[in-house]
């Protein structure tokens, strides 16, 4: 990899260093958000079936100018649709809302390890793509072990792990393990989704001695880390400002902002070891 405004995973596919979240952004007040952020120069848009929005990130696609293939549509399989035939059926139902004829990504929502069905999700996932519902397949919220237990039994490893990750809570060693892997992390949540990250002193005073905004920080910070941040902003000027990516940290910066990492930093305490989500 060459270019820092791409990241690349282990089976060629090649991501934007920035994408959109869409979560909350439905009907047609959603369409005009993300046709605003495919307009400031968003690519990637990130949707989920228990978003309820595939229909109107679909639409947004339909009516942009920009061609169909600069855009990677994301969406995600939800965690009552595990079994393999319901994970069949629901992969080609988001197929069906987005209106677009395949995803060029897909993702398991959430492992729900209590439940033990991952495996058949992931088998459902391996063949959606090999039937060409979706171009590039992944997992959301999975720790090492998931994707070991992946590995060892179909020998595919998703080209993307989308992660909780901000400087409350870093997650350095799934982020590792992904690196390891040729894995692409991708964040959710990356500005610490309305907590008071924004206003922390170490985030506000790096951001005045750089001339620069506390979320471009953050940002920076995560792309110092190798992490695709996937912030949301109905505001076209906050979009904006979210896809600026020169600048850059130093190490003492970065280690600054290590003070604010906290066992329980997690935004609202989804342990994905524990967590179900349906
Ligand atoms: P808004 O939609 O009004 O811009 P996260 O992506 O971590 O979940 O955080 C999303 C929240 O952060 C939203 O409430 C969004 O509000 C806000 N936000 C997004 N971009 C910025 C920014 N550049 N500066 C301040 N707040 C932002």
């Amino acid at each position: 990899m060459t270019d820092s405004s791409y990241l690349t995973s282990h089976d060629g596919l090649t991501l934007p260093a920035v994408g959109f979240g869409t979560y909350q952004l439905k009907g047609e007040a959603g369409v005009g958000s993300i046709l605003d952020a495919i307009d400031v120069g968003y690519r990637l848009l990130d949707s989920a079936f228990n978003y309820e929005n595939e229909g109107t990130v679909g639409e947004a696609v339909r009516r942009t100018g920009v061609p169909r293939e600069e855009l990677i549509v994301t969406s995600k399989l939800p965690g009552r649709h595990h079994a393999y035939e319901l994970a069949t059926q629901s992969i080609a139902e988001s197929v069906f809302r987005t209106g677009l004829g395949y995803l060029d990504l897909h993702l398991i929502h959430w492992p729900n390890p209590k439940v033990g069905k991952y495996m058949e999700a992931w088998r459902a996932m391996i063949d959606a793509r090999e039937a060409g519902l979706v171009r590039h397949i992944g997992v959301c919220n999975f720790e090492p072990e998931h994707l070991e237990t992946l590995m060892a039994e179909t020998g595919v490893l998703p080209s993307v792990n989308q992660i909780e990750v901000h400087p409350y809570f870093p997650n350095l060693e799934a982020i590792a393990w992904n690196r390891d892997h040729g894995i692409i992390t991708e964040g959710w949540s990356p500005l610490g989704r309305g907590t008071q990250l924004l206003q922390e002193p170490v985030i506000v005073g790096i951001a005045e001695r750089l001339g620069s905004d506390p979320a471009a920080v953050v940002l920076a910070w995560h792309r110092a880390h190798g992490v695709l941040p996937l912030p949301k902003s109905g505001n076209r000027e906050r979009q904006l400002a979210n896809l600026a990516t020169s600048l850059v940290l130093s190490d003492d910066d970065l280690t600054q902002i290590a003070t604010l990492a906290r066992p329980d930093g997690r935004t609202t305490g989804q342990d994905p070891l524990t967590w179900e989500e349906f």
